[in-house]
């Protein structure tokens, strides 16, 4: 970001953050003309019944509260309800449409850290203390912490979010101007907290394409968790990369975004949670149809490797025979995913196959 003189408010760069500033024009508006009110009222009263020499005080109370109060109470108590009314409800919408990413949604990966920011994009390329972004795009970051709890905070977006460990968030912005912009861990998180800063780059698609495709060197991150499967051996009994499709474990195609139903009778949605629960703490949720088989991988996978694992899995649903489209940005590598080449016949698994469109 070029030095710039004395700025009250970060530049306004994303598509919420002139939403966010008219709130906050409102109540600090409101906040002034109230206190400006009370204040000349209380010098008035205080010069105009003020103790004066050789005037006796009087003391009247009146003997009639029950209508002019009565009257002034409701006066009081309505006012200030409707103007508050008006900022929740204003601050309510703002909160939804922040919580909830398009469905279009470019997504990128971040895991905070003491002390830094580590970011995957699902083409490949990674960087530290970096985010570069397409302008104009709606851009989902999904989050995670490797030890403690951090905060992902980008004042010119005017957006932030908790990075929490074991856990998964996310926050979403689009950005509407190109330029470097401020990212800061709004968190305490211990003594380097002040230094887990980082830098916002914002371009225009034709230099995002030339810059994402310098870094993509190994291979899409649905790429490296298929080979981190691998790895790990995971395919010896989830046979999703295998013509017959049904092994010891659950088969993997279409997983992503499906609702699940578990042997204890109740049913979950595949979410980026239930993958991360379900490979390091396999008992937490049996399958359907399914024993208690699975060994668990705690200790064994960092959390950008889990990342990697998820966007394997997601990428099965993307590619087998389901309607959900890929979105530009989002699996681009979907042609050459593993699953290419798999028989449409699907093996019958207890896990509902049909991905949701537009479910990410
Ligand atoms: Cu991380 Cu403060």
């Amino acid at each position: 970001m070029q030095a710039k003189s004395f700025q009250l408010f970060p530049e306004a760069a994303s598509s919420i953050a002139g939403q966010v500033d008219a709130l906050y024009a409102f109540m600090v508006l409101i906040s002034a003309f109230f206190s400006l009110i009370i204040a000349f009222l209380i010098i008035f009263f205080a010069i105009k019944y003020r103790h004066r020499p050789g005037i006796k005080p009087t003391f009247k109370p009146a003997d009639d509260h029950s209508i002019g109060g009565m009257v002034l109470e409701i006066v009081w108590t309505a006012i200030p309800l409707a103007i508050s009314m008006v900022m929740f409800v204003w601050g309510v919408s703002i909160y939804f449409t922040e919580s909830r990413p398009p469905a279009d949604s470019m997504e990128i990966y971040v895991t905070g850290k003491q002390w830094m920011w580590k970011v995957q994009h699902m083409e490949g390329a990674r960087e530290i203390n970096e985010l570069h972004i397409p302008i104009n795009r709606n851009i989902k970051l999904t989050m995670t912490s490797e030890d403690v709890l951090h905060d992902f905070f980008i004042p010119a977006f005017r957006t932030k979010a908790d990075v929490l460990p074991g856990k998964y968030t996310t926050e979403w912005f689009r950005p509407t101007q190109t330029g470097a912009f401020h990212i800061f861990c709004a968190e305490y998180c211990g003594t380097k907290h002040s230094g887990m800063i980082g830098t916002v780059y914002v371009m225009n698609e034709a230099d995002y394409t030339v810059w994402l495709a310098a870094g993509s060197g190994e291979g899409s991150m649905a790429e490296q968790g298929q080979s981190l499967f691998n790895q790990l051996g995971c395919g010896n009994c989830h046979y999703s990369n295998v013509n017959n499709g049904i092994g010891r474990g659950p088969n993997l195609n279409g997983l992503y975004g499906s609702k699940v139903d578990l042997k204890d009778g109740t049913s979950v949605k595949a979410d980026e949670s239930y993958i991360r629960e379900s490979v390091l703490n396999p008992q937490a949720k049996i399958v359907a149809g399914f024993d208690d088989y699975m060994p668990t991988f705690k200790g064994q996978i960092s959390d950008e490797g889990m990342l990697k694992l998820i966007a394997y899995v997601k990428s099965l649903g993307l590619t087998y025979g389901a309607p959900n489209t890929a979105t530009p940005g989002t699996v681009s590598t979907s042609a050459t995913a593993p699953t290419a080449g798999r028989p449409a016949a699907k093996a019958a698994t207890s896990v509902s196959a049909t991905p949701v469109a537009g479910n990410k």
